[in-house]
């Protein structure tokens, strides 16, 4: 066990390894005579980030699935062409920006692109993205008069389930932190997005920080919580510009809560919340076994309640207007979701709509299909894909678990019939051989496994390379630690059997 001062200072070191410019013999030297944490262990934690394990300045490509169908291998082949070092990597959160790519300064580039949007301004919305900014913290001030428990109570009322994938009931977390014994609990704002598709959290960071900093904020006043801490991508750089802004004006009117930034450093995985906890305690972001969970033990093993973006966003709003009304915006589910949409669409971009709105719906406030539309993965690449038959079906977590996928992330991706279904089952794979962090056999040999025997059917149109597909995806979902294992091999066993001609011999 590390004492106080000591953990406190491992929790800067992947901070001050950013502000060496990565992982050298030099820089690991300074870094340890500045924390007194092992070079061994600095030098170990460092590699397992891309930002950092790799000193050195290049523009990055994103590999995802929308950025690969939109010509990204083309865009990379070009740049490298004029003498540009190219990195690819993974989802960047700007499918409707396809092919997505950063500068060496993070900065983004647009190559070309389509026209994109969010809803237009409209008062009735939660979240309302296209809407002005409030930054009187009325709904907080609101919530301080309330208390706490009549908080949890609207909350409770208003049906609203996380949004960062897992559904899971709100107020459930709350309670659960509130009734710990400890007096030392954090909040913290899962920032982290990244998974391909998905870039619906980008959209408030930009548009309306002010609302999830305030939703935070009464979080942290209703469990008692004194540090709020924000966990944002790395990659997001006009995101945390936006976010420091609102920052400035959040810290006297919350006072005496506090808010830290804390950056990712280029790890999907970091977007589970324990490795995301292990992060910020400066180490490898693995994730741990559960439980505990972290609303028992958390960031520094004290209670904590992480939220997604999206959820801390529509809190001021259901503390306004009532758990009840919340409730009602919704079709099937509770509440107004927001979508992405990206791929074959005409116009990509993040749409708030009626929670279990349906395909159909969502691409006509995206200004339509583009071509003919064969498959949609309606909630990041964990989710499969889903042949067209689903369009009618509510896009909502308990209608999309019973046809097998899932809301996820709600990172919707069309794909016309100018795709083949294989190569789309390729990309997903790449993505989570890529970003499986490695602590568990089943997913960190299964997936490089399965990307493997894809890769060898789209070369050869064989399909003996997929002959044992099936039982490594049961050891993954069965043998893994946590949901990245779990559902890697989502994207091939959809595939083959929604669209099996795409997987017979060629
Ligand atoms: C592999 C993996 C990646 C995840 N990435 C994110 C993410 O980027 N953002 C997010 O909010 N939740 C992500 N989650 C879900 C978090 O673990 C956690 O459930 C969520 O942050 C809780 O917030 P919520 O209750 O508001 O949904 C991820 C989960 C897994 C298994
Ligand atoms: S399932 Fe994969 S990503 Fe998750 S802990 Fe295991 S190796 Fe890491």
């Amino acid at each position: 066990m590390l004492t106080h001062e000591a953990q406190r200072q491992r929790e800067r070191i992947l901070e001050l390894l950013e502000h060496e410019g990565g992982v050298t013999e030099e820089s690991v030297r300074r870094v340890h005579k500045e924390t007194g944490v092992p070079e061994a262990d600095i030098w170990g934690t460092g590699m397992f980030y891309t930002l950092i394990n790799k000193p050195g300045r290049r523009v990055r490509i994103c590999d995802g699935l929308t950025c690969q169908m939109a010509g990204a291998d083309q865009l990379s082949a070009d740049l490298e062409a004029k003498g540009l070092p190219c990195e690819r990597v993974s989802c960047l959160a700007q499918c409707d920006r396809a092919p997505a790519t950063l500068d060496e300064d993070l900065e983004l580039v647009t190559y070309h692109g389509k026209e994109t949007g969010v809803t237009p301004d409209d008062p009735g919305l939660p979240m309302n993205l296209g809407g002005p900014v409030d930054e009187s913290y009325s709904s907080f001030a609101r919530a301080k008069e309330l208390g706490a428990e009549a908080v949890i109570e609207i909350l409770k009322e208003s049906g609203l389930q996380g949004r960062g994938g897992a559904g899971f009931p709100a107020h459930f977390k709350w309670s659960s932190v509130l009734a710990q014994a400890e007096a030392e609990r954090y909040v913290i704002c899962n920032a982290d997005e990244g998974e391909p598709g998905t870039f619906k959290d980008r959209e408030i960071l930009l548009r309306q920080p002010t609302k999830m900093l305030e939703g935070l904020a009464i979080a942290a006043q209703a469990i008692g919580a004194k540090d709020i801490y924000i966990y944002i991508r790395g990659e997001f750089t006009n995101e945390r510009r936006s976010l420091e802004k609102a920052i400035e004006i959040a810290k006297e009117k919350i006072a005496p809560i506090k808010i830290h930034v804390a950056l990712g450093h280029g790890a999907y995985i970091c977007g589970e919340e324990t490795a995301l906890i292990e992060a910020l305690e400066g180490k490898r972001g693995m994730p741990r076994l559960k439980p505990p969970y972290p609303t028992e033990k958390g960031f520094r093993n004290k209670p904590t309640l992480m939220h997604n973006v999206e959820t801390a966003c529509c809190i001021p709003a259901i503390v306004d207007r009532g758990g009840e009304w919340f409730k009602k915006l919704g079709k099937t589910e509770a509440g107004s979701k927001l979508y992405c949409i990206s791929g074959h669409v005409n116009r990509p971009g993040v749409y708030e709509l009626p929670l279990g709105a349906s395909l159909d719906e969502l691409v006509d406030a995206a200004g339509g299909y583009e071509g003919n539309p064969q498959a949609f993965s309606p909630g990041g690449a964990s989710s499969g894909f889903l042949p067209m038959t689903y369009r009618d079906l509510p896009l909502d977590y308990k209608n999309l678990a019973d046809a097998g996928s899932m809301l996820g992330s709600a990172g919707v991706v069309v794909l016309n019939d100018s795709v083949d279904m294989a190569e789309a089952v390729k990309w997903q794979l790449i993505f989570f051989e890529r970003e499986s962090c490695g602590q568990c056999a089943p997913c960190r040999i299964g997936t490089r496994y399965l990307r493997r025997q894809v890769d060898q059917y789209v070369q050869l149109g064989d399909t003996a390379p997929l002959t044992y597909a099936e039982d490594v995806a049961w050891e993954m979902e069965e043998g893994s630690i946590c949901g990245l294992g779990m559902v890697a091999a989502k994207p091939l066993e959809s595939a083959q059997k929604h669209f099996p001609d795409a997987f017979k011999v060629r």
